[in-house]
């Protein structure tokens, strides 16, 4: 996965730190709650694309996120067997769902299964929790199986830039239980990555930190798209200069903690 490359500089922006705290490898936990809200033009309701079937009217998700969850139950053929059960929630939709699961469920099981409002995921836009379509559905834990159609998501999940967030091994590190319905958009390829090596996000961001623009960068070769990755530290000050690598298309994520990550795109 590792190369040395020739660095040639292309060129170098200038963006605002507050871009630190969004973007697509975002990291929301019970230490780094949200600091930027999604905007509204950055969602789309689910209704728009009626095939997909839905718990609730009024679901949104992050306009990226949406279209590869489309293509992810398209290419997985689980449009009539899986339903999303939950996508973005507003502060106080976390506020609720938390107390309401305190009263119902106690302190021990809402500490593991539901975050703390501005220290979840869904709050981004990013994250949707998906379930085996059935009646009753249990909406903090739905039921998505290991198998079948539901394997297959899960499978094809990666190539559509989505992670399972909350692994059963990785428990320590995010504090939350292991949570098989809950699939996080992070890009491809950073979700292949993170996969192949099996990094929880947390430790994905460390990782990469490794890897600067003028040192080495992370890349993946593949067929016909070479893609390199580093890390740029945030300035100090309001503003921080990103230098970008010759390349045909790039992309700018915040970490929302210190620094960004940048991807950039090559035709071979
Ligand atoms: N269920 C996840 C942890 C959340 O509440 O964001
Ligand atoms: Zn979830």
């Amino acid at each position: 996965m590792k190369s040395r490359e020739v660095v040639q500089k292309h060129i170098e922006i200038s963006v605002s730190n507050e871009e630190r705290f969004q973007g697509h490898l975002v990291l929301i936990n019970y230490q780094n709650p949200i600091r930027r809200q999604v905007q509204v033009h950055q969602l789309e309701s689910l209704d728009s694309l009626p095939s997909i079937k839905k718990l609730n009217k009024e679901m949104l998700l992050e306009k990226q996120c949406f279209k590869q969850f489309h293509a992810l139950l398209k290419a997985c053929e689980g449009m009539d067997e899986i339903v999303a059960v939950s996508a973005y929630r507003t502060k106080e939709d976390q506020s609720q769902i938390y107390q309401d699961c305190l009263i119902e469920q106690g302190s021990d099981y809402t500490s593991k299964y539901v975050a703390l409002p501005d220290h979840s995921e869904h709050q981004t836009g990013l994250a949707i929790d998906v379930g085996k379509l059935k009646s009753n559905i249990d909406f903090i834990a739905p039921s998505f199986p290991d198998t079948g159609i539901y394997k297959s998501f899960r499978q094809h999940a990666i190539q559509f830039g989505f992670i399972l967030r909350y692994k059963q091994e990785k428990e320590s590190i995010t504090r939350i239980a292991y949570e098989p319905w809950h699939f996080r958009y992070v890009g491809y390829p950073h979700s292949k990555i993170m996969e192949e090596n099996n990094l929880c996000l947390e430790e994905y961001i460390d990782f990469v930190r490794q890897y600067r623009y003028s040192e080495e960068q992370l890349t993946v070769k593949e067929k016909d798209m070479t893609i390199q990755i580093y890390y740029v530290p945030a300035d100090k000050g309001t503003s921080s200069h990103i230098p970008i690598l010759r390349c045909d298309f790039y992309r700018i994520s915040g970490t929302n903690r210190e620094g960004f990550i940048v991807t950039t795109f090559s035709k071979n």
